[in-house]
């Protein structure tokens, strides 16, 4: 299709009412252990679910998505007893994809969370309170300043020793469902404001203490994973590590070969949208995930710290839009080259691993940035075109309002306030379907 062809595609599509799982309730898109930790533009399960219906057709299918975030499409494949293969750049998202991924069996687990959680149970016992005063809390000496930015002395203190003490764990599945639930409850422990993405501090708030936040979050998790592995077949238990290969690395770098994966399901970030190293930086900070924040934030795609003088766009419709751009603001126009040219190289890749029949699906939407309409999802139509793929299918589904990101401030480009925002940025959004003939 030539641009203006791909442009009239989408003006044509209409909005197919069967995929905004409108009936969904939390508990349906929560289900399983898709419920462990908050993530900014996580997409619903029951999407991912329908795709591999309507495109696996084999038990042994493999299934990838090189922007996993929290594990949506990998824990969905891994149900159903597909390999699952996937990266995210982020260092949270590996670890909250690979415990969400991992199921347990579900009384040795319960086991050693009532064990670890009485590590750290206030109790009558005074030989326990001696034990429990003694434990060296862990926090990261180079992070204490930021740590502290964010986080009242006694909690810091309570949570370094929660630290120590999921350190101690000897089983790696099981200090990994510790530190995802560690890595959930630091923002209500913080002094983060609670109903803001953005990192923001609220002096007024009362952050939960650790001990009631992650004892709390711990019996949610472990109901999850009851269900889970209630659900996952017996091959994945039995040997989970040749169903799962997912790594902490770019989504240009897929860790498997050539022609070996039946179906894509991704959704990337968005241009200059959430700064996900900004947003998980209380995790990154107590994990002791990057030594330079800086630098760890210019690796992510669609990131404002980035741009590029060397490299060109192959797409007209992206072109256009940098253009426009240009006429109002040169750096803004310059991190949107940079984000079309990285996503570029990442459907090159999708064209690279998917095997012959096999079809990528991105899901994205189009947002508007100083005046500009960023037409995201026609300039990726057309990206995929160049990489290889024949423009199959695009499904074009309303978001449920909860899941919506606020309305942008027009000035920063930023996501404005909740009190502020009178629309929704996105109120739709497209599946792009590629196919490899
Ligand atoms: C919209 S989120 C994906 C959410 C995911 N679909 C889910 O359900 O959780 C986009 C993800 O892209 C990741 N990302 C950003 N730059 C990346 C890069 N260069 N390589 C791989 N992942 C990257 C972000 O860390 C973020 O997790």
């Amino acid at each position: 299709m030539s641009p203006n062809e791909i442009l009239e595609w989408f003006n044509q599509a209409s909005i197919d009412k069967a995929w905004s799982f409108a009936g969904c309730k939390p508990s349906d898109t929560g289900k399983w252990t898709h419920g462990y930790h908050r993530y900014p533009a996580k997409f619903i399960p029951q999407l991912v679910e329908r795709l591999m219906d309507d495109y696996i057709t084999n038990g042994t299918a493999s299934v990838n998505d090189p922007f996993m975030g929290c594990g949506t499409t990998v824990v969905s494949a891994i149900s159903r007893g597909f390999r699952a293969s996937g990266t995210d750049i982020n260092k949270v998202a590996h670890l909250v994809t690979k415990a969400k991924a991992s199921p347990i069996a579900p009384d040795y687990l319960e086991k050693k969370v009532k064990q670890f959680l009485s590590g750290i149970l206030p109790s009558d016992d005074e030989q326990d309170i001696f034990d429990r005063v003694w434990v060296q809390p862990h926090i990261p000496k180079k992070h204490l300043e930021r740590i502290d930015y964010w986080f009242m002395e006694e909690v810091r203190d309570e949570l370094g020793r929660i630290l120590t003490l999921i350190y101690d764990e000897d089983d790696s599945a099981v200090q990994s469902f510790l530190v995802v639930a560690f890595s959930h409850v630091l923002k209500t422990c913080s002094i983060w404001s609670q109903s803001s993405t953005k990192p923001t501090r609220d002096l007024k708030k009362r952050p939960t203490l650790p001990y009631d936040a992650i004892k709390r979050h711990l019996f949610k998790m472990l109901k999850g994973n009851e269900q889970f592995y209630g659900v996952v077949p017996s091959c994945v238990k039995d040997k989970p590590d040749s169903f799962l290969n997912i790594q902490v690395r770019s989504a240009e770098r897929q860790p498997v070969p050539d022609d070996s994966v039946d179906l894509i399901v991704s959704s990337s970030p968005y241009v200059t949208s959430y700064e996900y190293a900004d947003l998980h930086q209380l995790s990154t900070l107590w994990l002791d995930l990057a030594d330079d924040l800086k630098e760890y934030k210019k690796k992510f795609i669609g990131t404002s710290y980035k741009q590029y003088e060397d490299k060109t766009l192959s797409s007209q419709i992206a072109s256009n839009i940098v253009a426009e751009m240009l006429s109002k603001n040169k750096k803004k126009a310059k991190e949107i080259e940079a984000f079309f040219i990285d996503m570029q190289g990442v459907f090159k890749e999708s064209f690279r691993i998917l095997k012959p029949g096999g079809r990528c699906c991105y899901v994205i939407g189009n947002t508007k940035l100083r005046g500009v309409d960023i037409l995201n999802a026609e300039a990726f139509a057309e990206s995929l075109q160049h990489s290889g793929f024949k423009l199959d299918r695009l499904i074009k589904r309303e978001i449920p309002l909860k899941i919506l990101p606020q309305k942008r401030d027009e000035k920063t480009g930023r996501f404005a306030s909740k009190d502020k925002a009178d629309s929704e940025a996105y109120p739709t959004e497209y599946i792009v379907i590629g196919l490899k003939e």
